[in-house]
């Protein structure tokens, strides 16, 4: 009777015991990817995966201010609606992203010859808004997404001549954190950069940009290491390591953000290159599971057919919505894991 029980109880809490995918068997870290709302709403196996197999997502598009805001006075919520409430029914967490950026701006933000004031002004309304918006429910924003220039001299940082920074100043970086801090308070507020996330001069110019953020005391609470790798350039474990725990020693979050496996004119037969896909994607998620202030990995895209790369095949899941071998490496290492703490997510 009691062995009844036990089978019984076993079954009534599948997460407690099934590892099957990578949302149950995580430990202290979410894994997730960056959805669409439109695929969500009208492609249920895409939709069923996400569910399946995460336990975060990012709003690809949806929350970019050109998407967000056709024009001035008009603010398009839909996509970013649909993401949320599909996360809150399934128990998701969300990144928002993003509030600043240097893309996908609306031609009445671009052309409309804004002075510095009124700038600031639609950057604080904007943030206000969105932010407001989905206060408690967008667990992390990346405020400032790829502030840094293309080219940077060593050791200094240099700043991307968006339309950011050229009208308000350098100071925008640190007005929009005060700002989505005003706005949630809860919310963990991210910078995310490309490029960033190993040695040299493009990962010291993002330390020494949040770096000094955190001295000054501005809210902010991780750093977004986005990854997106090319499958014959594989990241350098050991430096992505060394660069989490000198961010971590700041007291920051580290999440990566857009990860990421473009395989295009890559070497070796179709079986070899899904198998070096999958010791790339295992070994950045060896690196999270080492260092406890990662605490999510999030790709970028559910399955390859909804890749922003794709006829390329980037992701853990193809195109149909099957794991491919990066999502099994993924998960047995997952399995083989030993318990680990860490800070809360
Ligand atoms: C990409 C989206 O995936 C595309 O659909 C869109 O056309 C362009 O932007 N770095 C980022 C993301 O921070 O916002 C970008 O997303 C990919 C590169």
């Amino acid at each position: 009777m009691l062995g009844l029980l036990a089978v019984l109880c076993a079954c009534g809490h599948p997460a407690m015991h099934d590892e099957s995918t990578l949302r149950l068997a995580r430990p202290r870290l979410d894994i997730g990817a960056a959805v669409q709302g439109r695929a969500l709403r009208t492609d249920s196996a895409y939709a069923t995966a996400v569910a399946r197999h995460f336990s975060i997502v990012t709003t690809e598009n949806a929350l970019k201010f050109g998407p967000l805001r056709p024009s001035r006075d008009r603010y398009d919520f839909s996509e970013a609606d649909a993401i949320v409430e599909f996360a809150g029914a399934h128990g998701l967490a969300v990144r928002g992203h993003t509030l600043v950026w240097k893309r996908q701006h609306p031609a009445w933000l671009t052309e409309g010859a804004f002075g510095r004031d009124e700038l600031l002004a639609v950057l604080r309304e904007h943030i206000l808004r969105v932010v407001g918006r989905y206060r408690g429910r967008i667990r992390a924003w990346d405020v400032v997404n790829e502030a840094l220039a293309d080219s940077l001299a060593p050791g200094r940082t240099s700043l991307r001549p968006t339309i950011w920074r050229r009208v308000i100043g350098p100071e925008y970086i640190e007005l929009a954190f005060r700002f989505a801090h005003e706005a949630d308070p809860d919310a963990l507020l991210f910078y995310n950069e490309t490029g960033a996330e190993g040695r040299g001069p493009r990962s010291d110019a993002a330390f020494a940009l949040v770096q000094d953020l955190r001295r000054r005391g501005v809210p902010i609470h991780g750093i977004g290491m986005q990854m997106h790798t090319k499958l014959d350039q594989p990241p350098d474990t050991a430096a992505l390591a060394w660069n989490m725990r000198r961010l971590a020693a700041l007291g920051l979050r580290v999440h990566v953000t857009e990860l990421e496996v473009t395989t295009a004119n890559a070497r070796g037969t179709p079986t070899e290159r899904l198998a070096r896909q999958a010791a790339i994607y295992r070994g950045v998620l060896a690196v999270c599971l080492a260092e406890p202030a990662c605490t999510a990995l999030v790709t970028w895209g559910v399955g390859d057919r909804y890749s922003w790369r794709a006829p390329e095949t980037p992701l853990l899941l193809d195109s149909l919505m099957r794991p491919k071998p990066a999502y099994t490496a993924m998960l047995d290492l997952l399995r083989d894991r030993t318990p680990r703490t860490g800070t809360t997510r």
